[in-house]
């Protein structure tokens, strides 16, 4: 049977859409199509494929306008008399026909902090219980094909957002590390509301949608991340040791330990040399750390913080919205520790 397809053809200077009948075979996959179209009509069509096999995540286009992978879209999934337009990924430029240029998601990747385990522990030696693998798994299963990315609309029509947001893939890479109990970062959530632009995001889950993986990227990444944030910033307890300690005992209290629960909250303390050892890992530069209420010279928060109506800066979900959430709009949960195997 043939079908009428309507391709993309140009480069970065231009182009048009191009109309194709093409033969359709049962059980063929829109990859397959184009692949056709390159072997009889078109023979410089440029695509990107590897493995057909919905795991290299190379074969990112956009199908009847929705972001998808081209080997995982079954045809099938149309009607005998509708046309197929397909189209490149619209958020990253185009190189020529199918193919965009990505790189700008392997420079967010070279931005973002690398796992970090804790000085002393070499590589064969670190433990982690299941349940703490099981958590992050979900976000491993990642094939790097940015239809996420594609899909944000804080970047899809707005190149000028590009350098201050990370997107919704990096926003997982994030979480990961963050409920890592290895990682010795303390300020993963910090960073990416600072540096990484989870502020932009409104939780619109449009890149959950996309996700060839099925990986929940904003019940379980995104929204934690963004709780976790806040939490920082209207814990009382925080709260109060923002007020009383420096911001320097501060920073050294909050180090992560690598044995606690990663959702336990780090109450300040006023034995800095109670908590965990330092860490050996650099900072991060100075120009990325999250912008904090502003302290005098004695190192301590100004007593105007006190009285001031929003502590500790504006929240990202909005001026309007109150804390605690209610427990039904919560939706991520973290798992039991105590029904776990040890690993
Ligand atoms: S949920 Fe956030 S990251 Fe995901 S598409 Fe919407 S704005 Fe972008
Ligand atoms: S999170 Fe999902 S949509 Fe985003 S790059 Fe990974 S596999 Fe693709
Ligand atoms: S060709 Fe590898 S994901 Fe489609």
């Amino acid at each position: 049977m043939k079908r009428h397809f309507r391709v993309w053809r140009g480069d970065a200077s231009g182009g048009e859409l191009r109309d194709f009948d093409v033969e359709v075979n049962e059980g063929e996959v829109v990859l397959d199509i184009i692949h056709r179209l390159q072997a009889t009509q078109a023979p410089d069509l440029a695509c990107r494929w590897n493995c057909k096999a919905g795991k290299c995540g190379s074969c990112s286009m956009e199908i009847n306008g929705m972001p998808r992978l081209g080997c995982m879209t079954r045809m099938s999934t149309f009607t005998e008399d509708e046309t197929i337009t397909v189209t490149p990924i619209r958020t990253f430029p185009v190189i020529r026909d199918l193919v965009t240029d990505v790189s700008f998601n392997y420079e967010k990747a070279r931005e973002t902090p690398a796992f970090a385990p804790p000085p002393g522990v070499a590589p064969g030696d670190y433990r982690m219980r299941q349940v703490d693998v099981e958590r992050s798994q979900e976000f491993r299963k990642c094939i790097e094909c940015f239809l996420c990315q594609n899909t944000c609309h804080v970047i899809r029509d707005h190149d000028e957002n590009k350098p201050a947001f990370s997107g919704p893939r990096f926003f997982i890479r994030a979480a990961e590390l963050d409920m890592h109990p290895l990682d010795d970062r303390a300020d993963r959530k910090e960073y990416a509301q600072a540096s990484q632009g989870l502020g932009y995001c409104n939780i619109t889950k449009c890149c959950t949608e996309v996700c060839p993986e099925h990986i929940k990227i904003t019940d379980n990444a995104i929204i934690p991340m963004k709780e976790r944030v806040v939490d920082r910033r209207y814990d009382p307890l925080v709260w109060l040791g923002r007020k009383i300690f420096r911001r320097d005992e501060l920073e050294s209290a909050s180090a992560k330990p690598s044995s606690a629960h990663p959702s336990a909250p780090h109450p300040p303390t006023a034995n800095p040399s109670a908590a965990n050892p330092p860490t050996v890992n650099p900072p991060m530069s100075s120009a990325r750390l999250p912008q904090t209420a502003p302290v005098g010279p004695d190192g301590h928060m100004d007593i105007a913080e006190l009285v001031a109506p929003q502590q500790g800066g504006l929240s990202p979900f909005g001026e309007d919205i109150e804390f605690p959430l209610p427990p039904e709009q919560i939706s991520y949960h973290h798992p039991d520790p105590d029904k776990s195997p040890d690993h």
